[in-house]
């Protein structure tokens, strides 16, 4: 598939997600290609019918700047109680709707706005789908001051690491950090991984999402949308 027919079907789910909004919603928004499309499809129902939201957070520059330009008030989350749906991308997703997020970097934002959402819906196209967490670097956002240690010992416990660039640059995170890709294919226990990450004092984040999503809406190849729950 080229990528203007994969555009096409992200674009149609996106549109289909955006359906889902209800007026009067707290909704939170994601980040990347895919919420890319499905902001414009928002905004066309904010132009169209006049839909009205109590409120929305984002998790991007990129994101904020999209929505305010179709005329959306962007709140910050901590002004916000309880997000009543978050719809978002992912860059990986297993059949226990687990998923591994953060290709873009935002996924502290991400996983803060996930984490206070009453339900999280996410968009993706149909290669995104896995039985086993795979295919795809999981993310670690660590702090400055220890990441040279840290990132030692990712590398001693056989994690693979690699640091994110940007350019010639380490890639700098909203929150002035750091972020280290490690390259475990496919992660034999999420959950395992997940409780060790925990317990390295320096990791802000990681790009592991385990029970977080309640729906997948997938764009698939044939051009058929499904909507799992
Ligand atoms: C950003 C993310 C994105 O949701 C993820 O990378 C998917 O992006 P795209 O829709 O561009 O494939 O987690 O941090």
């Amino acid at each position: 598939m080229d990528k203007k027919q994969q555009d096409e079907l992200k674009n149609k789910a996106a549109i289909r997600a955006a359906e889902l909004v209800e007026p009067g919603m707290k909704l939170g928004v994601g980040t990347g290609s895919t919420i890319a499309f499905f902001i414009d499809a928002l905004g066309k129902r904010k132009k169209e019918e006049g839909l009205d939201l109590e409120a929305i957070v984002t998790t991007s520059s990129r994101s904020k700047k999209q929505l305010e330009k179709w005329g959306f008030t962007v709140n910050e989350l901590a002004e916000v109680d309880q997000l009543d749906l978050t719809i978002d991308g992912a860059d990986r997703v297993d059949v226990n709707f687990d998923g591994i997020k953060g290709g873009g970097g935002a996924l502290t934002m991400e996983k803060n706005v996930a984490a206070n959402s009453e339900k999280v819906l996410w968009i993706v196209d149909e290669s995104k789908l896995v039985d086993r967490l795979s295919g795809f670097p999981l993310p670690v956002e660590i702090l400055p001051i220890s990441c040279e240690q840290n990132f030692r010992r990712f590398r001693n416990d056989g994690l693979n690491p690699s640091w994110r660039m940007d350019g010639n640059k380490r890639f700098v995170t909203h929150y002035g950090n750091y972020i280290v890709d490690l390259n475990v294919d496919p992660i034999p226990i999420p959950r395992g991984l997940d409780d060790y990450l925990d317990k390295v004092v320096g990791v802000v984040e990681t790009g592991l999402f385990l029970d977080m999503c309640d729906e997948v809406i997938i764009a698939r190849s044939d051009g058929e949308i499904e909507d799992r729950e």
